[in-house]
């Protein structure tokens, strides 16, 4: 049988990273909308849907990199249980990566808002009416969705560290390099 690979690639830990800095962005951007008022704030959001666009996109295109790289197969020692935890928080991460943003973009255009992106060009709206009232129940949705998301950030991040510090396996070191590999 082959050898387990050892680490990521490095366009699967860009991406990886890449995705995980800009949705925290994101909570830090609605952090500063609300903590602002007027133009500025309204800055902050067109701003959030500019970068929910983006992790739309890297995500769908990191799905196209992992069907030809797929993921490190976890320790053999790893519990059932705790594999099947694992795979479902990463199946549920890529189905909020790409819902939020799509439920975000269908609310904008719901309410009829254009979307500019980073203030370069005008992001396409998605065929949905229903005005005000739509995009409403869209936000709703959306906000529901945040909680989900940092539920799945937490099992995630726990299940790593975990991992790292107390099965003291190589799984932390395969997404981080950086972190001495153990024999
Ligand atoms: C918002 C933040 C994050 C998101 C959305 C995220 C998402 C993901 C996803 C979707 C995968 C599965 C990759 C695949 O199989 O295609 C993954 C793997 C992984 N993530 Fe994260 N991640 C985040 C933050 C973190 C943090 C903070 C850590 C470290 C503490 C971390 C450590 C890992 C590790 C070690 C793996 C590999 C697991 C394995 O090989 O089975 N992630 N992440
Ligand atoms: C993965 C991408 C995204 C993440 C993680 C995300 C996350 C969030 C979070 C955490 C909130 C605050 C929810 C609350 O109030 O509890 C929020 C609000 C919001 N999001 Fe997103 N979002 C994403 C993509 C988008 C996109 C693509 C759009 C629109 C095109 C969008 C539009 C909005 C709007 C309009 C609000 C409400 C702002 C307000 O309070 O007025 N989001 N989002």
């Amino acid at each position: 049988m082959a050898e387990p690979r050892n680490r990521y690639s490095t366009v699967s830990l860009v991406l990886h990273w890449l995705i995980a800095a800009l949705v925290v962005a994101q909570v830090a951007l609605i952090a500063a909308h609300d903590a602002t008022e007027g133009p500025l704030s309204r800055e902050f959001v067109n701003l959030h849907k500019s970068v929910g666009l983006g992790i739309l996109v890297l995500t769908l295109g990191r799905l196209g990199w992992r069907s030809a790289n797929p993921a490190i197969p976890l320790p053999p020692q790893t519990p059932r249980w705790q594999k099947l935890v694992a795979r479902g928080t990463h199946v549920l991460f890529y189905v909020f990566l790409i819902a939020m943003p799509l439920v975000g973009w269908a609310a904008s255009s719901a309410a009829g808002r254009d979307i500019v992106w980073l203030g370069l060009f005008e992001w396409p709206l998605l065929p949905v009416g229903g005005g005000r009232e739509t995009a409403g129940r869209l936000m709703d949705l959306h906000e529901l969705a945040a909680k989900g998301l940092y539920v799945l950030i937490f099992l995630h991040v726990v299940g790593a560290l975990k991992h790292h510090v107390v099965d003291r396996d190589n799984v932390l070191h395969r997404m981080i390099p950086l972190i001495p590999r153990r024999p």
